[in-house]
């Protein structure tokens, strides 16, 4: 006879948490949202911890090398998209890599014969006006000289002037060496010699970076990113259960921290197996998350397979219709609650730790509270961030509001049939995911801040100043329809109805 679970599955808009008491010392400034990524034994550190407990999804609309950078200066983690060639998937996670905050590859570059009327083409394509001349045009090319607007005086020119005539030349530039100038030395030297920018070069007058001025707030405006060892950017990246032996190695020569094998359901063998594989054959040194399950069985499993987080949600995604198709899942904040069970179990009898990523189906910023006081590590986003501008689609104004389009990884467009892959056909025989439009929302950072605050602020409600403080104090109660329809605003009529 089938196995029926006791009670009803259950989602984040259904709880509530309920505040407790909380001293002079519960500030937002005071919380840490420190939180671990990866497995570690009782009174060891976690080899990776973020500094936020977000993630961002493991899909094409989500998670690029450009979310990665913005999400690694937040603090927060981007796993980059596995459904594309290893060759491109590589190259992103290596420009993350490659990345120095506040170091940026020159966009604007000419020859010493580009003339001034295709400089002006050119500021007006890019709106850059600083713009490097190296022998070759290219952005890492032997520097010559540098042209700005400063340079050229377009009512007294002609604009066949060739740059090599008006640039400032190399031998009377203030530039740095590449290998050994810090972002602190570099920006002493703009301070120094009243720069607008100061040129990086190698040992060879290749030019290698850029330092703005105007970067110089940005750049000391992220207390909380995210860097290795070497003060790159930290990165993860999706992976499948076909080609990983292939796949895992080209992503571990681009730096990879960490990996995530993606699938829509990790209760399964071949995990077990491109887990065992990893490690074997590159080391246990490989992080690996997997999943994602919905239950503590499947928590268990992939635990004794060797995964180094575990993510949790089935059918729960904003674009995914996995429910509706398969009849699989579990509510969210059910799944979550058993999941994490099983996780502190797991962690009393064997004394590892094993973070538990939910992921999927948040909704509202409070959701993210919930999962994090229901007991995940950290959270996986796609809905969340496909909004900014960070993300890899397209903007597209719609009768005057501007939306970003967002697809699921089940869905026709994304092509990505190793995501649902249990052996069989190389193809997606349904659809689990749908094509979409979300709201366009601005920038990452502006609406990551806001999230956290919010975040913050409902810990310190609860009396926790950290994510483990909150999971153990928090107070958590269902609520019933109609008391979620008091939630809302109610019984008034808004002002904006009027307006229109
Ligand atoms: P969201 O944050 O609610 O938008 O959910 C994002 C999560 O949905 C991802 O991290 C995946 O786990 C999952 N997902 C992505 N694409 C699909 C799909 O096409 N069908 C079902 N689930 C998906």
């Amino acid at each position: 006879m089938a196995f029926y679970f006791s009670e009803p599955s259950h989602t984040f808009g259904e709880y509530l948490l309920v505040p407790g008491y909380s001293s002079c010392q519960c500030i937002p400034s005071n919380v840490d949202l420190k939180t671990p990524l990866v497995k570690f034994k009782r009174g060891d550190e976690p080899k990776i911890s973020m500094n936020i407990p977000m993630t961002s999804a493991i899909m094409q609309a989500v998670s690029n090398d450009t979310m990665a950078i913005a999400l690694a200066k937040e603090g927060g983690i981007s796993f980059i998209y596995g459904s594309q060639s290893i060759k491109d998937q590589a190259a992103m996670v290596q420009r993350v890599k490659n990345y120095k905050s506040g170091f940026v590859s020159s966009d604007s570059n000419i020859k010493p014969t580009t003339t001034l009327n295709e400089i002006l083409a050119l500021l007006k394509e890019t709106g850059h006006s600083t713009m490097a001349v190296t022998d070759d045009g290219k952005p890492t090319g032997k520097l010559l000289g540098i042209v700005t607007s400063r340079d050229y005086r377009i009512t007294r020119m002609t604009g066949d002037e060739q740059a090599q005539t008006f640039m400032t030349p190399f031998d009377k530039l203030i530039y740095a060496d590449a290998d050994s100038t810090t972002l602190p030395m570099a920006n002493d030297l703009i301070w120094q010699h009243k720069l607008n920018m100061l040129p990086l070069v190698d040992k060879k007058q290749r030019l290698r970076y850029m330092v703005f001025r105007k970067d110089y707030t940005d750049n000391k405006t992220n207390p909380l990113e995210l860097i290795d060892k070497k003060k790159r950017y930290i990165v993860g990246a999706g992976i499948n259960t076909r080609d990983y032996a292939e796949r895992v190695p080209a992503l571990l020569k681009a730096g990879v921290d960490v990996l995530c094998i993606d699938s829509s359901e990790g209760f399964s063998e071949w995990q077990k197996i491109t887990l065992e594989y990893i490690h074997k054959n590159f080391g246990d040194d490989v992080k690996v998350g997997a999943g994602n399950v919905v239950d503590a069985d499947g928590f268990r499993f992939l635990a004794e397979a060797g995964a180094d987080f575990i993510k949790v949600g089935i059918g729960g995604g904003s674009i995914c219709i996995t429910r509706e198709q398969k009849g699989i899942g579990r509510g969210q904040a059910s799944a979550v609650i058993d999941v994490c069970r099983e996780r502190d179990k797991y962690f009393d009898e064997t004394g590892v730790y094993i973070p538990v990523c939910s992921d999927g189906g948040i909704v509202h910023d409070y959701h993210m509270l919930l999962a994090l006081a229901m007991g995940a590590d950290f959270l996986m986003l796609g809905r969340y961030f496909s909004r900014f501008d960070e993300s890899p689609s397209d903007k597209i104004r719609i009768n005057g509001t501007y939306y970003k389009e967002y697809w699921g990884e089940g869905s026709n467009r994304a092509r990505n049939w190793q995501r649902y892959d249990l052996g069989g056909d190389k193809k997606l025989s349904f659809e689990e995911g749908v094509d979409s439009y979300v709201p366009y929302a601005g920038s990452l950072k502006d609406n990551v801040n806001v999230s956290l605050t919010k975040i913050r602020s409902s810990m310190c409600n609860c009396g926790a100043l950290t994510l483990a403080e909150l999971r153990e104090k928090a107070r958590i109660t269902l609520v019933s329809e109609t008391s979620i329809v008091e939630g809302g605003s109610h019984d008034v009529i808004l002002r904006e109805k009027f307006s229109r």
